[in-house]
């Protein structure tokens, strides 16, 4: 059985998608899913290819339990929209930049915002934390938990 592939996308895969990413990894360890499922990171834009994550995201994600890895690198339209089955962006702007590189319009049903499997409606988003302090990067956190566990349910009872 191949892998169900996940990829988590945000402006500058520096701040919430690498978080997204170490997140889902830790439910994936913990209930032993890691021949089942496979995530990854990427960003809208290039502008931080290269770099490891912010340092701001790697501490308060440890503090948490979770391990941050990944470099930046760009969404590849070409590659990742037939790779990964579930692209799932932070905010309504990398929504709708994955959304115009679809230009086929042939991959819509595989595009998600993190939210749509949050328990906690309160977030219509995972809010940029770039520019904010220390409670922002828990925020962030807050709502990336949440979703992650709700993406992992959707996973285990969907047929791929
Ligand atoms: P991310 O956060 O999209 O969550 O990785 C950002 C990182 C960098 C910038 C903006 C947002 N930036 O403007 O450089």
């Amino acid at each position: 059985m191949s892998k169900v592939k996940v990829l988590f996308i945000c402006l500058g895969n520096i701040c919430r998608s690498p978080a997204a990413e170490a997140v889902m990894n830790t439910l994936i360890h913990k209930e032993k899913l890691e021949n089942r499922i496979l995530c990854d990171s990427a960003a809208t834009s290039g502008h931080h290819e290269g770099d490891p994550a912010d340092p701001r995201t790697i501490s308060h994600a440890e503090r948490r339990g979770h391990k941050v890895t990944s470099l930046s690198r760009p969404f590849n339209p070409r590659v990742d929209f037939k790779s990964f089955d579930f692209i799932v962006t932070m905010d309504d702007a990398n929504f709708s930049d994955i959304k115009d590189m679809d230009l086929k319009h042939e991959f819509g049903d595989k595009i998600f915002k993190l939210v749509d499997f949050c328990a906690d409606k309160k977030y219509k988003t995972v809010p940029d934390p770039y520019y904010g302090g220390p409670e922002d990067f828990e925020t962030v956190l807050n709502i990336i938990e949440d979703g992650c566990h709700g993406l992992l349910q959707k996973i285990k009872s969907s047929k791929l």
